[in-house]
């Protein structure tokens, strides 16, 4: 089975590097299918969150996979219209129930819509009493971060955000590194779409590798010690996607990869306070 390199986060836990990704899957036999092959091919990391909206079946799937809970890494995220110190706590509770699981390895802050502060405090309490294991945010910017870090106790042990080969972050990672905090990329393939896949440099490199462009650019993620867990409902790209551990890119392939860099976004903006407003209105059961 893959031997899943970990990185030490900021509070000596270990997060295996590589995972599973489980937005968007909808249809609990779609996920349930996914989940399966995905332990078989040695998974042992899976990022969901109460949006998702698939928090019982991942609690089913565990509880039928026969695992040992210490063996799994799981992470869930607080949404965003449950800000707010009591908003948050009943918000774990509830994802608690659905998972079925005593504890959690990493609860994030999904976005930083309003009230963050107050959401932190209550996931600091939970962390201090052991029911989560680590604590972190997603799409934080630096400004978010320092906000938080200058109003509360535990700094987080990562920030989730989109990052790819058209949108490396390099300022936020340079920050992220300073301060301990790691990262992890989320849409790592570009959610599958926007040229990546067909980009020249990506496919001349995959094919001096006899590998495909998904496993380049999740190679090149892992090479910059980024946490991955890319999406996939297909049992040969589950395996594809974890089928990166035998390769190496060169110090040229990553320096041609990080030309690819267009400062844009695919996805939501988190300084977009229409867009947090928005999203904060959609409450989730
Ligand atoms: N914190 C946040 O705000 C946030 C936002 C978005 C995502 N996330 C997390 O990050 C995870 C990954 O991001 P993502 O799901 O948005 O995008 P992604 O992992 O970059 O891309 C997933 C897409 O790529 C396709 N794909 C996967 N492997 C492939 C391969 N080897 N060859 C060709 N196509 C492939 C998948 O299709 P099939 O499924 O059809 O194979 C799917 O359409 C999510 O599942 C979620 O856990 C977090």
């Amino acid at each position: 089975m893959t031997n899943i390199p970990n990185i030490k986060l900021n509070n000596d836990v270990l997060i295996p590097q590589f995972g599973l990704g489980v937005y968007k899957m909808q249809e609990k036999s779609e996920f349930m299918d996914a989940i399966n092959w995905a332990f078989e091919a040695g998974y042992r990391h899976i990022d969901t969150a109460a949006y998702y909206g698939n928090e019982e079946w991942l609690g089913q799937a565990i509880k039928e996979s026969g695992l040992a809970r210490e063996e799994l890494f799981i992470t869930s995220k607080v949404w965003n219209a449950d800000h707010g110190y009591e908003e948050t706590k009943s918000a774990f509770e509830k994802t608690m129930k659905k998972l079925d699981l005593d504890y959690l390895d990493l609860y994030l802050i999904h976005w930083p819509s309003d009230n963050y502060v107050e959401t932190w405090k209550a996931m600091e309490e939970f962390y201090k009493e052991g029911r989560i294991k680590s604590i972190g945010v997603s799409n934080f910017q630096i400004h978010h971060l320092q906000d938080l870090m200058s109003k509360t106790d535990v700094v987080p042990a990562v920030d989730q955000v989109e990052t790819h080969p058209y949108f490396q972050q390099d300022e936020l990672r340079e920050f992220l590194l300073k301060n301990n905090i790691a990262h992890e990329a989320w849409g790592p393939l570009g959610h599958g779409k926007n040229d990546l896949f067909t980009d020249p440099i990506l496919t001349k490199i995959s094919e001096s590798h006899n590998k495909t462009v998904a496993q380049v650019i999740l190679r090149w993620h892992i090479q910059r010690n980024t946490i991955v867990f890319p999406k996939s409902v297909h049992k040969e790209r589950l395996a594809q996607n974890i089928d990166i551990f035998d390769f190496e890119l060169s110090d040229e392939e990553m320096t041609e990869i990080k030309k690819l860099e267009t400062g844009k976004r695919f996805a939501a903006n988190p300084d977009d306070k229409e867009f947090l407003a928005e999203s904060a209105k959609k409450k989730i059961d």
